[in-house]
């Protein structure tokens, strides 16, 4: 049997909420690619607590308000978004259908939701742009060569992404024993296409040998002194990806970042750190409204978008849900998601009586 299986010509009724996807998926996606799409790192336990920290979160609703009028809107970067969700970017998305990102961002433009696409796509991300009817934000690893890097910021400049997404929670992979039982390989025509002629480092941590993380690999990786560059470099607003301490996001606005993704990669580099919901209250605090602030992480439930906007963020992204409405069933698959995600949002807005997005307040979580 060849891998992914193609998506299916209609959406089996018993899907109904996110997690629904997954059996599906797994049989879809094949051992190898399930393995990459859903491991964490060593022993999981953020990529655990990263759901887990949302039912922890109890909410507290209000009745009996007056909710005429009531809208999911919000604005994000002085553009308005019909809701506060985002896809999240992910690398090579033909492992989980023929057409890859090409399908996610038509699932996304239906939905008429923003999609951040990785570096590591396994599409052009001119074609991607071409294919989409929505608004698109290019997430970059910078690259140890600067030429190419700003070769890849004209590209995506040029091709009408309206903001970049710098990804730096990630220099090295992590150690994501789910990849290595299976030993994990990309299959043949999968690719970074957009790194073509950029001599990719491997950034699997080696586990025999001198050298397991340091010299080269981590010699290469951008360091705080490389932001200054990489800003003078666009015009585009330029967002940090992969926050977790207050500190980082203080540095991060000096700098003159746009706006910050408090987010653990998915637990997916570094284990036991802890979910990225449980550390938003501290990031918001320090950076008080100074910039935008979005998380990822553990997103599969209306009521979790809520619990992120209620503590702070203005935003939030979802990450492997779509990828696995994707290998269900293309484009039609992650607008579902999609549109479940958004369904429950207003539902949970709707039951603890915020009208508008600017009513969530810290509120509406549950204090003991
Ligand atoms: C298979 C996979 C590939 C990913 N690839 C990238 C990537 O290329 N760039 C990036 O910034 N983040 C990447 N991420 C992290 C996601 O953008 C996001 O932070 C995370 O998936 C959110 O968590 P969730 O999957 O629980 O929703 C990847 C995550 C997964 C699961």
């Amino acid at each position: 049997m060849s891998y992914p299986l193609p998506s299916l010509p209609r959406i089996p009724p018993e899907i109904v909420a996110l997690t629904d996807y997954e059996p599906l998926a797994r049989e879809h996606l094949g051992e190898q690619a399930w393995a990459y799409f859903t491991s964490g790192a060593a022993d999981e336990v953020t990529l655990r607590d990263n759901r887990e920290a949302y039912d922890r979160l109890k909410l507290l609703p209000r009745v009996l308000r007056d909710m005429k009028g009531g809208n999911t809107q919000v604005t994000l970067l002085g553009e308005t978004l019909e809701y506060p969700i985002m896809l999240a970017p992910i690398a090579y998305q033909r492992m989980a259908h023929k057409d890859g990102e090409l399908a996610t961002v038509l699932g996304a433009s239906a939905m008429k939701a923003g999609v951040v696409v990785s570096t590591r796509a396994s599409v052009r991300i001119e074609d991607i742009a071409a294919a989409a009817q929505t608004r698109l934000w290019f997430q970059l690893y910078m690259q140890p060569d600067r030429e190419f890097t700003r070769d890849l910021v004209r590209r995506a400049e040029e091709a009408g992404y309206q903001a970049l997404v710098l990804t730096v929670d990630a220099p090295l992979n992590g150690i994501r024993n789910g990849l290595q039982r299976v030993q994990f390989r990309l299959p043949p025509g999968v690719e970074a296409v957009n790194l073509r002629g950029m001599a990719q480092p491997d950034t699997r941590p080696r586990l025999a040998g001198e050298k397991v993380a340091f010299g080269a690999l981590l010699d290469d990786a951008p360091t705080w002194k490389d932001i200054e560059w990489l800003l003078s470099q666009t015009r585009l607003p330029v967002i940090l990806k992969g926050i977790l301490s207050p500190e980082d996001a203080e540095l991060a606005i000096q700098l003159g970042f746009a706006g910050l993704i408090v987010s653990n990669h998915g637990g997916r580099i570094l284990d036991t750190v802890p979910a990225s919901i449980d550390v938003l209250p501290q990031i918001t605090a320090v950076v008080a409204g100074r910039v935008p602030v979005l998380v990822d992480g553990g997103i599969r439930r209306g009521t979790d978008v809520l619990k992120a906007i209620a503590l702070g963020a203005s935003a939030v992204l979802v990450g492997r849900p779509y990828i696995f409405g994707l290998s269900v069933a293309g484009a039609v698959g992650v607008a579902h998601v999609l549109n479940i995600l958004k369904a429950e949002f207003e539902v949970a807005m709707g039951l603890t009586g915020c009208a508008t997005v600017a009513e969530i307040q810290r509120e509406v979580i549950w204090q003991h």
